[in-house]
């Protein structure tokens, strides 16, 4: 059985935490393969909200298997709170995996983080100096709670003797699932304009977000891959500064940051708010070779009269297609024939700007409010 992968198409805050949590009742693992807990994934299941940052979003279906690959960068103290706040070590036995190879964030990271990524709005967690430090090949890696000693001084005795259970090679472990019929899913953090290479440089985090890291960041080899899901929002969001060419900074902005939520899952910070960039969507598909596209928070735009997708941004001012709303409630619909005339419209516009097929949409952050199209 091949993997399956699912990736942000813009600049994180897709909902591919919601997507993930969906899809992961038909799978055995779920596995991060990049980034750490500078991404933040909401979960929602009949009303009761969960956030998940470092761990990956299958945890909520006891039957998966859960894994931290070695592309993932961790810090162990809000590693331990997360797994403490999901119900301690003991229901983690068994299926949660943490590569050896994974970088450790150290304190001395966090502090580098929050004084040189302020220009650039970063999370503060320590991610881009730890993954400065893998590239200088003077990192830490989780393999070393085993025989340095001096990390017990950093992490102390009791956070290291929780994780290193869960410490193992999780490539190894990766390809033999796949070898005994296991169904995989790769959960991708962050976005393609997040990406460090692919990005809005230097306006990016600092691990690769696309396809290649789905590879890089397991063990796993591009012929297991099966499918790779892209993942939007109907408009855009981005949290931190860099450019934002469909950004409303106004009252369509406004708008859609009060009926959206859209304010940072792991700072609290508000959200910036715009239209939906239609090159960049196509660009990003192509980037990541995606199969299947998903629509995430459609409902938001439900009282909206009109609604705007850039479909250039060659001129110096983006150019933008108005599309008319359709002033009903969709929020929590799961019937494709309750669906409004302008909204499946929408939905197929926004499929042939990608050129690829949209064949789910959200209709709220709920688990189960999905629809296949
Ligand atoms: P860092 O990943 O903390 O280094 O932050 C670099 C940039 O990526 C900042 O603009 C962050 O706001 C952004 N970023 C990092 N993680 C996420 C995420 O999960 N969702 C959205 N933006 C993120």
């Amino acid at each position: 059985m091949p993997a399956d992968v699912v990736l942000g198409m813009s600049l994180g805050d897709e909902g591919k935490g919601k997507v993930v949590d969906y899809f992961s009742e038909c799978y055995d693992y779920v596995v991060r393969f990049n980034g750490g807990n500078n991404a933040g994934h909401t979960l929602t299941v009949n009303g009761r909200k969960t956030s998940v940052h470092a761990l990956p979003s299958g945890i909520l279906h006891p039957h998966v298997n859960n894994v931290i690959g070695n592309g993932c960068v961790v810090d162990p103290f809000q590693l331990v709170k997360e797994i403490e706040m999901h119900g301690g070590p003991s229901v983690f036995k068994g299926r949660l995996f943490i590569s050896h190879a994974a970088h450790l964030i150290t304190p001395t990271h966090i502090y580098e983080d929050k004084n040189s990524g302020k220009n650039i709005g970063t999370t503060g967690k320590g991610i881009g100096p730890t993954y400065s430090s893998k590239m200088a090949r003077t990192g830490l890696r989780m393999e070393d709670f085993e025989n340095d000693s001096v990390l017990e001084s950093i992490y102390g005795k009791e956070t290291i003797n929780l994780l290193k259970p869960f410490i193992t090679d999780t490539k190894n472990l990766l390809q033999l699932a796949i070898k005994s019929g296991a169904n995989v899913l790769l959960e991708g953090a962050q976005g393609s304009m997040l990406d460090i290479d692919h990005g809005t440089y230097p306006y990016v985090t600092s691990s690769n977000c696309t396809i290649g890291a789905a590879l890089t960041g397991t063990g796993l080899n591009h012929k297991q891959i099966r499918k790779v899901y892209g993942v939007t929002k109907a408009y855009t969001t981005r949290v931190g500064e860099g450019p934002f060419l469909t950004e409303q900074n106004n009252e369509i902005g406004n708008r859609l940051r009060e009926l959206g939520g859209e304010v940072g899952t792991t700072t609290g910070r508000p959200r910036r708010c715009g239209w939906l960039n239609g090159p960049e969507l196509r660009q990003n598909c192509l980037l990541n070779g995606v199969d299947e596209l998903i629509v995430t928070k459609l409902d938001i735009l439900d009282s909206f009269d009109k609604i705007q997708i850039c479909v250039s941004t060659s001129e110096p001012e983006p150019i933008y297609i108005s599309l008319i709303g359709w002033n009903t409630q969709t929020k929590g619909l799961r019937d494709k024939s309750k669906l409004p005339k302008n909204l499946l419209n929408l939905v197929e516009v926004i499929g042939k700007i990608a050129n690829i097929p949209v064949t789910f949409i959200s209709t709220s952050p709920e688990r189960n409010d999905v629809i296949k199209l």
